[in-house]
């Protein structure tokens, strides 16, 4: 009997291909565009396993193309791409990659974070413009990032990532969650729990680090951007749509806050036009789990997940593993 077949949507690292290749008769998507819709859905139609990014809307419309398909893996820890309930009707297992990108993604929310408030991406392109007459006394003046106050909105292991590197700095760290942490991990963190209102109203730096749910979307929007301080950033790693780009920009149009740094938006590759033109604003292409430690934990962890089940194995990050009775 042959091996199962298996749709991967990009060419991943070699040490996740070797999983892959093992298990599969893979097939690769290696074109530079990415994997375009059509083509998905008619490479998809023959196979038992998808592996894929979190591009790849995983819908009712793929999942009717691919008959055969047992598993979808997406390569990241974020899976609002894939619609698991639809999977799990069809008894395909969805798995995701949580874990391994924690440290690496809070990492670069404070990289956004030390970016913003230092202004370090204008500096960067007045030097490079060569209009830079040398040091004075009032250029870029940015705010302190030391003994500020850290407002976490979302508290699992990113959020919980960000806080640790803020005892560094000396900061307070409030965070608001759907669910409080317990006490030992408050005083872990040293972080105090604080009602969302209070949260923003308080907080000097505002991460953002929850999924994206029908309750997150546009959780960041005119009414909670008026409730932050007039001199506080807001800083967003998660989902693009848990801010509402269109009221942001009007809040900075309207020194409401001082700024923001953004990984992620509403519609990407889009942005929102009003941003792109703002100096108070630094825009990243979605690379916050991006070092090449972490992408090819990603992958390796993915092709695992759809390894697994063809070896008889539970996939260790099933998402509707107790719904399928696993
Ligand atoms: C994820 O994994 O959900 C990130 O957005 C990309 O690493």
């Amino acid at each position: 009997m042959g091996k199962p077949k298996a749709l991967v949507t990009r060419p991943l690292f070699p040490a996740a291909r070797a999983i892959l290749d093992e298990c599969f008769d893979a097939e690769y998507w290696t074109s530079a565009e990415r994997i375009p819709r059509a083509e998905l859905l008619r490479r998809v139609a023959d196979k038992e396993a998808l592996v894929c990014l979190l591009t790849e809307k995983v819908d009712e419309e793929l999942l009717a193309a691919a008959p055969k398909l047992r598993i979808v893996a997406t390569m990241s820890v974020g899976y609002d791409n894939i619609d698991v309930p639809a999977c799990t009707r069809r008894k395909i297992v969805a798995t995701h990659t949580p874990g391994v990108l924690d440290e690496t993604t809070a990492d670069f929310a404070w990289t956004l974070l030390m970016a913003i408030a230092r202004r370090l991406v204008e500096g960067d392109a007045w030097v490079r413009a060569g209009t830079w007459p040398g040091w004075d006394l009032d250029q870029l003046l940015g705010g302190d990032v030391w003994g500020k106050t850290l407002g976490i909105i979302g508290f699992g292991r990113i959020g919980r990532g960000v806080a640790r590197r803020a005892q560094g700095f000396r900061m307070r760290v409030l965070y608001h969650d759907a669910v409080r942490a317990p006490r030992d991990v408050e005083s872990e963190f040293h972080a105090e729990f604080a009602e969302r209102d209070r949260l923003l109203a308080e907080s000097d730096f505002v991460s953002l680090h929850v999924p994206l749910l029908p309750e997150t979307r546009h959780l960041i929007g005119k009414e909670a951007l008026e409730k932050m301080k007039r001199t506080a950033y807001l800083i967003n790693t998660s989902r693009g749509p848990v801010v509402d780009e269109a009221a942001l920009a009007r809040a900075l149009e309207e020194k409401k806050i001082a700024g923001a740094a953004l990984d992620v938006y509403e519609r990407e590759p889009e942005v929102h036009p009003a941003l792109l033109a703002r100096k108070d604003v630094i825009l990243a292409p979605h690379i916050a789990s991006a070092t090449v430690e972490t992408r090819t934990n990603m992958a390796v962890m993915a092709a695992r997940n759809a390894a697994a089940l063809f070896q008889g194995r539970r996939p260790p990050n099933a998402l509707n593993a107790d719904a399928l009775g696993l």
